[in-house]
């Protein structure tokens, strides 16, 4: 499978969200990808409802809703109304992990876990058939623009690996500090979708970078 593109809206012109959702509409990318941060699951705030809906009022791409959020289990069905078509729920903030992949699907959405830096890949071995997606965060989740963590490339090495047994078609997304330095290795590595923030808010040409990141072809590359 071509490897999917999912540009961060946590990077964009919040004062233009229409035209650079359209920016996006208009774009190489696969997905939009919607940070929503709670001020207490991690140290920021970014954004909840009347955001997303009205990047959803313009977005011709699926919307992969990303919560860093305690108890998300009291929110599924509206974020599923504000038009998600994956939600990604933390490990870290559900202790019932299962029942909350269970209440994504029943809203009719793509269910995905997301996994702290600090989180070992073996505690999904028993939830990974359930899942569409596993989100492995690359940096400390809170913040656009931070460095790589490198040892990502292990634990989406070893996801691989575990889902190859039991899910093959499971997709490994991965979020923070990826760019077309990193984009090489994280695709020989496993991963099949890419969230870029900075890299693409902040280049000169976002559309041509949206291009460059999913044309990227890891064979021709020097890294
Ligand atoms: C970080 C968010 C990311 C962020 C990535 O907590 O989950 O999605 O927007 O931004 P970059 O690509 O700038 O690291
Ligand atoms: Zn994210």
């Amino acid at each position: 499978m071509k490897h999917l593109i999912a540009p961060s809206v946590l990077s964009a012109d919040f004062a233009n969200l229409q035209r650079d959702t359209e920016m996006l509409n208009a774009s190489k990318a696969d997905w939009i990808h919607v940070d929503v941060m709670d001020g207490v699951f991690v140290p920021n705030i970014s954004f909840g409802f009347p955001v997303m809906e009205a990047i959803k009022k313009h977005a011709r791409k699926p919307l992969d809703v990303h919560l860093m959020i305690v108890n998300p289990d009291q929110y599924i069905e509206r974020f599923a109304a504000a038009g998600a078509a994956v939600i990604t729920v933390h490990y870290e903030a559900c202790v019932h992990l299962h029942r909350t992949v269970q209440a994504i699907h029943a809203a009719g959405c793509k269910a995905a876990v997301a996994l702290n830096p600090h989180t070992p890949v073996v505690l999904l071995k028993d939830i990974l058939v359930d899942l569409d997606m596993v989100l492995i965060m690359s940096v400390n989740p809170g913040f656009g623009g931070q460095q790589f963590i490198p040892n990502t490339l292990n634990k989406i090495a070893e996801l691989r690996a575990m889902a190859d047994q039991v899910k093959p078609e499971l997709l490994i997304e991965v979020d923070g500090g990826i760019g077309l330095h990193n984009l090489g290795q994280l695709i020989a590595a496993g991963a099949d979708v890419f969230v870029a923030g900075n890299a693409v808010f902040a280049a000169q040409d976002q559309l041509q970078m949206i291009s460059d990141m999913k044309e990227f072809d890891q064979h021709l590359s020097k890294l």
